[in-house]
């Protein structure tokens, strides 16, 4: 194990070495009845899981998290804090970058450096009896020291931009910082400054994208976020869609349809 991070007291850390998934660690502390604030933090993975089922490459040297929370908010609001996730890997990534180096966000929970995936955030929630949240995963990869190559969105890590070697522990401990003020923001004020600060930084605002749905495939102009959190796509008639979840593809960027930053499901 690394040095031991020092961690915001709002954070209770279970520092692992090798995990099947820190997501599936942190749900099962919750299911028992972890506090809010528990931070399980391991330094590889054998079975890391991205968004759709998808596996998340994950050796020794990047930063694998997964936080338990319990925020006092409706099961509908749980998707917001994949958003707020985001602006603290930003900040996080935007204090060790050299200078103009460019960070986005890639609808809906990915980190782009200079235009290559970094980081991917997996929220896992569950609801009990009534109609608010029980407890709810938030789960962040980051590439610090490596990134896949087979992807099809470009895949890259932090030492690959130019961001020196950085110890794991260090970024975790930058990262949740940067988390607590911002989930602190949402708590305090709600999504709209959340909502506001990803919009300046979003990637492809305006521009034409497609979307696969599972099965279907929505083409249209990326208007922006609405105040929940979902995409607002625009057709070439005009009509406006709300999109809750899929994958986004730019026209003219490298990537072509297909899985994230994550690695190819047919890989091990
Ligand atoms: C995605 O972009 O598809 C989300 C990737 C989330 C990966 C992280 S790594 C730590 C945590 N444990 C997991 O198994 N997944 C998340």
């Amino acid at each position: 194990m690394s040095d031991a991070p020092r961690l915001p007291p709002a954070y209770r850390l279970v520092a692992l070495d090798e995990v099947g998934s820190t997501n599936d660690e942190a749900r099962a502390l919750a299911e028992d009845g972890a506090e809010d604030g528990t931070l399980v933090w391991a330094q590889s993975q054998r079975a890391g899981r991205g968004r759709r089922g998808r596996s998340w490459h994950s050796p020794p040297g990047n930063l694998y998290l997964s936080l338990v929370l319990r925020p006092d908010r409706a099961p509908a609001e749980a998707a917001q804090l994949s958003f707020v996730a985001a602006l603290g890997a930003a900040a996080a990534i935007g204090a060790v970058a050299p200078p103009l180096t460019e960070i986005a966000y890639k609808w809906p929970n990915d980190i782009l450096v200079n235009d290559r995936k970094v980081a991917g955030i997996l929220l896992e929630s569950s609801i009990t009896g009534g109609s608010r949240l029980d407890w709810l995963v938030l789960g962040m990869g980051m590439n610090l020291a490596a990134a896949p190559t087979e992807t099809d969105f470009p895949a890259t890590s932090l030492r690959d931009e130019g961001c020196g070697a950085i110890a794991p522990a260090l970024m975790l401990e930058r990262f949740s910082r940067h988390l607590l003020a911002w989930i602190n923001r949402w708590l305090d004020d709600g999504f709209a400054p959340v909502r506001a600060a990803w919009l300046r930084d979003a990637k492809g605002i305006g521009e034409p994208i497609s979307v696969a749905l599972g099965e279907e495939t929505v083409v249209g102009r990326f208007v922006e976020i609405d105040e929940t959190g979902a995409l607002v796509l625009e057709d070439a008639a005009g009509a406006r869609r709300l999109i809750t979840a899929g994958d986004v593809y730019f026209e003219n960027a490298r990537n072509a349809p297909g899985e994230q930053g994550t690695e190819r499901e047919t890989k091990a």
